[in-house]
């Protein structure tokens, strides 16, 4: 005997291209099932979409593991939706139940476009990271072995627990100016904590929130609503160090 799927309502953020002006649309969708992870349930709606002729909903979408930070969606007015610490894939249908009403709209700051429906261009990540530049490593031939450089454990672990950042922007789309400040300076600390990486530190902070300005995030104020809905659980001691970091360098 199969179970009974859920049935919900869908009102979902259509919107042709950047250059248009969105809207939300509802959708049924029927016979989900709580065990489906919230993007498996979205390709439910595509297919029943297709089959009725109408264009499927874009979203963004890879790893589908919580890896690569591709799957941005604002939902019920959260980014990654209501559970804590997890990604919109790793988000199942058990959070929501029979008859529920879902709102889906893309993150939304002006330094991430909307390209279609649901994608956003998060590409002024990429070029903060590139601001940052490189690590300079030696690869001669005579590298020197890693263990005979001496990090103490809690900068390893630090240093570790920022770079565990997946770029997503959730912290973006869920701060009222729209701040890049916990992705920043989760990047600015992931080299600033270590030995390899404090060689370039002083240019690496300054152009990365050179970049990050030019790009138009908006400013920190102190809310801390990012760290709340970060799904890698980004500290943001990692704000108050890269504002040292800053500092730093630039007397
Ligand atoms: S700091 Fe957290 S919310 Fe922001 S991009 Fe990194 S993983 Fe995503
Ligand atoms: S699809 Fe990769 S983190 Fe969600």
């Amino acid at each position: 005997m199969s179970e009974k799927g859920m049935n919900l309502t869908l009102k979902i953020w259509r919107q042709k291209d950047s250059k248009s002006k969105g809207q939300l649309e509802t959708y049924p969708v029927t016979d989900i099932s709580e065990h489906m992870s919230f993007l498996e349930m979205l390709d439910v709606l595509n297919e029943q979409l297709i089959v009725k002729g109408i264009d499927p909903v874009a979203f963004d979408h890879d790893c589908r593991e919580g890896i690569c930070g591709m799957c941005s969606l604002y939902i019920n007015g959260e980014a990654h939706g209501p559970d804590r610490g997890v990604t919109t894939c790793q988000l199942h249908m058990r959070m929501f139940k029979d008859g529920d009403t879902i709102y889906i709209e893309p993150f939304r700051a002006t330094a991430f476009p909307v390209i279609k429906d649901l994608v956003v261009d998060r590409s002024a990540f990429d070029r903060i990271q590139q601001a940052g530049g490189f690590v300079s490593v030696n690869t001669s031939g005579n590298t020197i072995d890693a263990n005979a450089i001496p990090v103490n454990k809690h900068d390893a672990d630090e240093a570790f627990n920022s770079a565990a950042c997946i770029g997503c922007g959730a912290c973006v789309a869920t701060c009222k100016n729209a701040s890049a400040m916990l992705f920043v300076s989760a990047k600015v600390s992931q080299y600033a904590l270590l030995p390899q990486g404090k060689v370039e530190a002083k240019d690496r902070v300054l152009n990365m929130v050179k970049q990050m300005d030019l790009e138009g995030f908006g400013n920190c104020t102190n809310t801390g609503a990012c760290e709340v809905e970060c799904p890698k659980g980004i500290s943001l001691d990692n704000i108050a160090r890269m504002n040292r970091e800053y500092l730093k360098a630039s007397i």
